[in-house]
């Protein structure tokens, strides 16, 4: 169980996640978001759940989290950066998860472009971020999946040596509550004091594949590369064939 009590006494943020919505299980809490914004217009919402069915990860891929577990939630956030920033705000939720981790836990996650969550190689948490206009600004739509007191044997078998949860890190279980208050404060301090060169400082600090070989796709090939660091639009730059690449989309490790 989720308590919702614990989680807003913890919380401080002014802008977002005001109003928030448990679901005991749900199918997916980025679909409900788009659910309750396009039928009730709603707002500054987070919905949150304990069991979730049906959850969506990028590229189709399926998100598995234990009921009671995890923290499986989405939010909806006014677009902080523009247009041509946007790549930014794939830098900007992952900077709130390690600095929020990291003041609640003391334990030092991972990057991986574009917006995974790692721990010594293995993946933790991801992020599916989606985005509408609304009026005539973007709104995105914020999920996040986060293993927080799994034991490895809960993951399904075919990803049980990729993934980790924060209870294997630290040894014993985690409070999920105020751990979730402490990541949406972070990012509620992050965009109130805007400093893009801080963002992609802690970024790249934490980034796992800094100098390393990868795959990416130019077109419709897939190339090798040496992935460099972020540039000021939030955009991944790539060593190829002696060029620099400005890049947004996913990139495999070698
Ligand atoms: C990924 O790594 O591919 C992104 C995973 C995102 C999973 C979260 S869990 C909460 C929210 N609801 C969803 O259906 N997906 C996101």
């Amino acid at each position: 169980m989720f308590f919702t009590n614990l989680f807003e006494s913890n919380l401080r943020v002014r802008d977002f996640a005001k109003q928030i919505i448990y679901y005991t299980s749900t199918q997916s809490t980025n679909d409900d978001i788009w659910s309750l914004f396009n039928d009730n217009n709603k707002e500054n919402i987070l919905v949150v759940t304990d069991n979730q069915l049906n959850g969506r990860g990028r590229l189709n891929n399926r998100w598995f989290s234990k009921p009671g577990h995890s923290i499986t939630c989405s939010f909806l956030l006014n677009e902080v950066f523009d247009r041509n920033h946007f790549s930014l705000h794939s830098i900007l939720i992952p900077v709130a998860i390690i600095n929020g981790v990291k003041n609640f836990l003391s334990i030092n996650l991972e990057t991986k472009w574009p917006n995974d969550i790692m721990y010594h190689n293995k993946k933790i948490g991801g992020i599916l971020l989606e985005s509408k206009y609304n009026k005539k600004a973007l709104i995105l739509n914020v999920g996040i999946g986060l293993n927080v007191n799994e034991d490895n044997i809960d993951f399904p078998i075919d990803i049980q040596s990729n993934c980790t949860s924060l209870k294997e890190i630290k040894g014993h279980p985690i409070q999920r509550e105020p751990l979730l208050a402490f990541i949406l404060n972070e990012l509620d301090i992050l965009i109130n004091n805007l400093d893009i060169k801080y963002l992609i400082k802690i970024w790249t600090k934490s980034c796992m594949h800094i100098n390393s070989k990868i795959t990416f796709k130019d077109g419709e090939k897939i190339v090798t590369g040496v992935f460099k660091h972020i540039n000021e639009k939030g955009e991944a730059v790539i060593l190829h064939n002696n060029n620099n690449i400005a890049y947004s989309g996913m990139i495999n490790l070698l």
